[in-house]
């Protein structure tokens, strides 16, 4: 299938052909990163910004790798030693990055439709990298990948998502992928981060860990929002861990075959016990390096997927 699309901008509006045509091409750019020369050229002579205006260590880190690899010009642009700090809006910054000639522009912003906006107001093709609560489009990408990789597929998997769904764009990416992919998504938390209209997208709701973990292949953890959270959502952090952390005890409830994964960050002894964020059924790190292929597959492909002779979208 060739990928027609400028820009990458959420899951929602992808199909399952195209979610696949990305995780077979993130498989063949995979196999590059275990050579010992690990670059190809198919970004030569094109110019990447990567517009952080949001903290991000995985998702910044390893676009910035993609591109390397993928042989662009990279500009990395600092919201703090830049003319945001005089008051430049969203638009005139990307308009200038435009006049730039910027081919790609990543941008992770705290309000969601900034990737949206950008991509009606600019002619360089928009990747979102994280829009407040509404999508993280390469982490559900890096995420489907990583379940195919280690399950063999996504479709009839049990894939529970627990914690702070209300607040998370990385929820509602994993659940547009993992349902168009076919799995079936189990949604846990307290009721006021996990309310029941998530059913409507087509997921099960639940508040009850046992229920939710214990017929689940994977179990994907995220952290509490607080950075979005505009009340106290629950009483604290000692009754969170209480009620809905991954813990010994509840692992012991899960399914033999069962793996943890979660986004990142973490925090240990919250959302996830220290021993079981780094035992041998989490796939925490590996989401990690298998987000470096995808986000070299997704570039790729927006650019056309040329120039890469090992990979076909014909
Ligand atoms: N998973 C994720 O988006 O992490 P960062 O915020 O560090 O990029």
């Amino acid at each position: 299938m060739i990928w027609t699309r400028k820009h990458l901008l959420d899951i929602e509006s992808l199909s399952a052909e195209e979610i696949n045509t990305v995780l077979d091409t993130a498989r063949a750019f995979k196999s590059v990163g275990e050579r010992s020369i690990k670059k190809v050229p198919a970004l030569r002579g094109k110019t990447v910004v990567n517009l952080f205006i949001e903290p991000s260590t995985r998702t910044r880190i390893s676009f910035e790798l993609a591109e390397q690899r993928l042989t662009a010009d990279i500009v990395n642009f600092s919201a703090d030693a830049s003319s945001f700090k005089k008051g430049e809006t969203l638009k005139d910054t990307a308009r200038n990055l435009e006049a730039l000639n910027a081919d790609f522009i990543v941008i992770r912003h705290s309000a969601s439709g900034a990737a949206h906006f950008l991509s009606r107001v600019v002619k360089s093709s928009i990747i979102n990298a994280g829009d407040g609560a509404h999508e993280h489009p390469t982490q559900a990408l890096l995420d489907a990948f990583t379940i195919r990789e280690r399950k063999g597929r996504v479709a009839g998997l049990n894939v529970t998502i627990l914690g702070d769904i209300l607040y998370s764009r990385v929820a509602r990416s994993n659940i547009w992928a993992l349902l168009k992919l076919g799995a079936k998504v189990t949604l846990c938390g307290p009721s006021t981060l996990v309310p029941e209209t998530f059913a409507l997208m087509g997921c099960r709701v639940t508040h009850d860990v046992a229920d939710a973990i214990r017929e689940a292949d994977i179990i994907h953890l995220l952290r509490i929002q607080h950075e979005r959270q505009r009340k106290s959502m629950f009483p604290g952090i000692g009754e969170y861990r209480q009620l809905f952390g991954l813990n010994q005890a509840r692992l012991a409830m899960v399914r033999p075959d069962a793996l943890i994964m979660h986004p990142g960050p973490i925090n240990r002894g919250v959302e996830i016990e220290s021993d079981i964020a780094d035992g041998s059924r989490s796939l925490i790190l590996e989401q990690v390096t298998n987000g470096l292929a995808v986000r070299m597959a997704v570039l790729y492909l927006l650019n056309g997927g040329k120039d890469f002779p090992e990979v076909s979208v014909g």
